[in-house]
């Protein structure tokens, strides 16, 4: 059996894109902030005078502004916009309501504002990816409820009686992230914008890491997993390859990952059988990971040649390859032993951005690239050139940062775990930053690559703006049908 996202035969519907539009545009941005705040701690680490003496400034400060603002508001934004485009096409319908989609829109930008103001002054939670404080933390939920009801409610009323598999995906991230919020922020308020978990100990660890993975899993994967089930095969112009293997896929994807956490603490105070399950699971993730990589790659059996001409659909392949390849190193990491040695290096870094970069930037940004000129009212985006450049710099950039990452995140292991004949260590801890300084330098140049990427992105969608501005005299309110 075999399917491929269907609008045919739909009579005109209104659809909803202003707030896709916005939700687009917005991805647009805070990419560039927050890759942009990503080469600039990248630079504090090869010379770490830059944070000029000012607190605000401050690496420990600004790295989760990095890594706040490069997932939940430009990884967020990109899933919101494409959630909200697929879910109305598939379904045939336009959005439940319009207000609440307007709700989730505003107050997504309101978290992102609050954060980017909170991270800087020193208000954190001190947990991994949940960091905001409990004000914060509430208006995320209320957004994300909102998020529910727009995106299920969309579902109900749909005028098609299938369900298309992206819708799956899309909504199994909706579900999860809202229970892991929820869960992993409980927590007891003892002022404005400070708080204690409601867990102690090794717990609190591990209900932190059972979100900490999920936000890798749900977060960084499923929702970007509906994008590759629905853009792949739009831009490819094939149905995808094996629909059954979509919801095995589905399925096996959404029940291993929610046991996976513990290897976040392997060697820790967590029961050795909780860290042995984590690791278990992590290496049976393997399957289905692939499987869904398997899927989408193979959606363009019998179009191959496409990839030569077309820069989207080389953003939408090769992010697949990466996506492949960090959900095979992860596996790996998972492995005690292995990660004896990975665990504190900077091989970690290389993996998350190997995902990261490789997987969940190029996949949306080539969705992306699909969306944009659809929703100004133009056929394609203003200059096609730039799209592929911008595939090549991203690629190159990746490359260079990841490569840069594994070399030194080994030679770090092997140099701390080093021994002389006496039993004294035979490196200094300082001697291996010495020995990494090169390879922050190579990571520093990837990094402003793959930015200088995502700004020439900006400038082709300001300027696919500017000509759908003039074309139609106006942004269409309601744009040509994709
Ligand atoms: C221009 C692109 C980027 C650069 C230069 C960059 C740079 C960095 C740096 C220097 C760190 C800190 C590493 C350390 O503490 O040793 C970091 C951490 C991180 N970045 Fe990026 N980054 C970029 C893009 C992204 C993107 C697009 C994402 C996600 C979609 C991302 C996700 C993360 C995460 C999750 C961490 C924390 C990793 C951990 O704690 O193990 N980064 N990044
Ligand atoms: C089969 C899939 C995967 C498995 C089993 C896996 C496994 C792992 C392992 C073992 C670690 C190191 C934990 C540690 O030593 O502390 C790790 C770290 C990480 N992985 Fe993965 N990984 C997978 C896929 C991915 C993907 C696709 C992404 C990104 C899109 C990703 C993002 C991360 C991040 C952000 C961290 C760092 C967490 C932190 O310490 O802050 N992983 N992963």
């Amino acid at each position: 059996m075999s399917a491929t996202p269907s609008i045919a035969t739909a009579p005109s519907v209104n659809y909803n894109d202003k707030v896709v539009r916005q939700f687009a545009v917005m991805a647009v941005v805070w990419g560039v902030v927050g890759m942009l705040v990503g080469v600039w701690i990248a630079a504090q680490l090869t010379w770490p005078e830059l944070n000029f003496g000012i607190p605000w400034l401050s690496y420990g400060r600004l790295r989760p502004l990095h890594t706040n603002a490069v997932i939940f508001a430009f990884g967020g934004c990109a899933l919101f916009a494409t959630s909200y485009y697929v879910v109305q096409r598939t379904c045939q319908v336009g959005l439940i309501s319009d207000k609440l989609a307007a709700f989730t829109f505003w107050g997504w930008q309101a978290v992102i504002v609050a954060a980017a103001v909170s991270l800087p002054l020193g208000y954190t939670s001190g947990k991994e990816y949940a960091e905001l404080e409990w004000p914060i933390d509430i208006l995320i939920a209320l957004v994300w409820v909102a998020y529910a009801i727009v995106f299920f409610g969309t579902v109900g009323i749909r005028k098609v009686r299938h369900i298309y598999v992206a819708n799956w995906f899309y909504g199994g991230f909706i579900l999860a992230v809202a229970l892991l919020h929820i869960v992993n922020s409980a927590a007891m308020p003892v002022g404005f914008m400070k708080s204690y978990s409601a867990y102690a100990g090794v717990q609190d660890a591990m209900v932190q890491w059972w979100y900490g993975h999920n936000a890798v899993g749900f977060f960084l994967t499923a929702g970007f997993l509906g994008m590759m089930y629905y853009f792949i095969p739009k831009q490819a112009e094939r149905p995808v390859y094996s629909y059954r293997l979509s919801i095995v896929h589905f399925w096996a994807l959404i029940f291993t990952y929610m046991w996976a956490g513990p290897h976040h603490l392997h060697y820790t105070a967590l029961p050795d059988w909780a860290q042995s399950i984590g690791m278990l699971f992590s290496l049976i993730l393997l399957a289905p990971s692939w499987g869904g990589m398997i899927n989408g790659i193979m959606t363009l059996s019998g179009a191959w040649y496409k990839l030569r001409e077309d820069p989207i659909l080389k953003f939408l392949i090769v992010s697949l390859s990466f996506y492949g390849m960090s959900t095979f190193e992860g596996p790996m990491m998972s492995i005690k032993t292995v990660n004896a040695l990975s665990h504190y290096t900077d091989w970690t870094i290389g993996h998350v951005h190997s995902g990261a970069l490789g997987w969940v930037g190029l996949i949306s940004m080539g969705s992306l690239y699909y969306l944009i000129p659809r929703l100004f009212g133009q056929k394609k985006m203003y200059s096609v050139r730039a799209i592929e450049l911008h595939f090549w710099v991203a690629t190159i950039g990746i490359v260079l940062y990841i490569a840069a990452m594994w070399i030194a995140g080994v030679m770090q292991g092997l140099m701390w775990r080093s021994i002389n004949a006496d039993g004294t260590l035979t490196y200094s801890f300082v001697e291996s930053v010495k020995a990494t300084y090169p390879f922050y330098m190579i990571r520093l140049a990837g990094g402003l690559l793959y930015l200088g990427g995502m700004c020439i992105m900006a400038w082709n969608t300001v300027m696919t703006a500017l000509a759908g501005r003039s074309a139609a005299g106006q942004v269409p309110a309601v744009p040509a049908r994709a």
